[in-house]
């Protein structure tokens, strides 16, 4: 077996688990940029590293170039020292959402799955209205090809609504990419992408990742949100209120979808993927879930973000954000 398939057919969410004291590279990599945390963007040792290892290369569809990669933590890409200013290069409103984007050009190309950490450059912390002091998790919805990424954001909390004000012009530090993303479809099975709320985002950038053939299922609260499903291309949507496209639960769509051959990639909030998890385990389909969990540093020096698996704790930010289904008892 060459280092490679070897790479590739490490299980997942295990090779980095807690108990290794953050001896993976991502830990090593983000763990001493963050520490330093001034800004510097010099690269580790392979810390840049974009090599795709047992991963598979795929037509892209939103004009950006990734690839889906193996599941080892030996070949996903990795942050490069300390993190980095960059600019805000664009915003819009999605619906509830915002799509805002920074120029990262001369940043590796995340994994889709893959997250950053990101804070405002100015007015982050500091006072009784500005509680944000350490960074917040999102995942990269969209990489361009000049560099620029695109994330996905719900006003949720004072970091997000920060964030969500910023403005062409205005800059962000950025740390990652982080964590370890969604594997290429197993013996060429057929993927499904089943997202939920602001969870679309890492859905977003896999669908580049693997082209028009994979389907996208989305759910939302109400056609409000819904609006956000313009992200991806030809998503099936269903709302809670039955104010935009199925009346019901995005699972209720994947039922219909579900079959032998079928591979499902999840991201949304717990109680979904708790669901799809169920579901797919019923009808003995592989799946991939993009978790979250609070998430202090995103390195692994924390052990803030640390999620139950059959195997024992993981750290998400290391381990995931993206776990095998199989792996979970379920999604608490
Ligand atoms: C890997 C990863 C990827 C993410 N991707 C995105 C994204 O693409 N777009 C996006 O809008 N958000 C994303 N998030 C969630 C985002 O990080 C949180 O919403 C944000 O940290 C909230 O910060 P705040 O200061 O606005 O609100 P806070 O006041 O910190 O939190 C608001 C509420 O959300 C809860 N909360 C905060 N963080 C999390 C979390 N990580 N998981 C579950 N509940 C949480 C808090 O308990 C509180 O109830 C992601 C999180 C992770 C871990
Ligand atoms: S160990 Fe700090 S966020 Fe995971």
């Amino acid at each position: 077996m060459s280092g490679d398939e070897r790479a590739a057919a490490e299980p997942r969410g295990r090779s980095s688990a807690a108990a290794d004291g953050g001896s993976s590279p991502a830990a090593r990599g983000g763990g001493s940029s963050a520490a330093t945390g001034g800004g510097s963007s010099a690269a580790t040792g392979g810390g840049s590293s974009a090599a795709t290892g047992g991963g598979s290369s795929a037509a892209t569809g939103g004009g950006s170039s990734v690839s889906v990669r193996g599941g080892s933590s030996a070949d996903r890409t990795l942050a490069p020292f300390g993190r980095r200013r960059l600019r805000v290069v664009g915003r819009r409103e999605l619906g509830a959402y915002v799509v805002t984007s920074v120029l990262d050009a001369d940043g590796p190309a995340p994994d889709p799955g893959q997250f950053v950490m990101l804070a405002a450059a100015e007015r982050w912390g500091g006072g009784a209205d500005e509680r944000p002091f350490l960074p917040r998790a999102f995942s990269v919805a969209r990489r361009h090809d000049d560099g620029t990424l695109d994330f996905l954001l719900e006003d949720v909390g004072p970091g997000t609504e920060r964030l969500a004000e910023l403005h062409e012009g205005d800059d962000v530090w950025l740390l990652g990419p982080l964590g370890r993303g969604f594997a290429p479809p197993r013996d060429g099975r057929r993927p499904i992408l089943v997202g939920g709320g602001v969870g679309i985002a890492p859905l977003a950038i896999l669908q580049d990742a693997l082209g028009p053939h994979a389907r996208v299922l989305l759910g939302f609260r109400d056609a409000a949100h819904a609006a956000g499903a313009a992200l991806l291309n030809d998503a099936r949507i269903a709302t809670d209120d039955g104010s935009a496209g199925h009346h019901g639960f995005v699972t209720e769509l994947l039922t219909a979808e579900l079959d032998a051959s079928a591979e499902v990639y999840a991201c949304g909030p717990p109680a979904m993927l708790e669901a799809v998890r169920a579901l797919c385990a019923e009808h003995d389909v592989p799946a991939q879930l993009a978790r979250e969990s609070g998430m202090a540093c995103g390195f692994g020096a924390c052990f803030g973000c640390v999620v139950p698996t059959k195997s024992g704790y993981v750290r998400l930010c290391v381990d995931g954000p993206v776990l095998d289904a199989a792996e979970l008892e379920s999604v608490a």
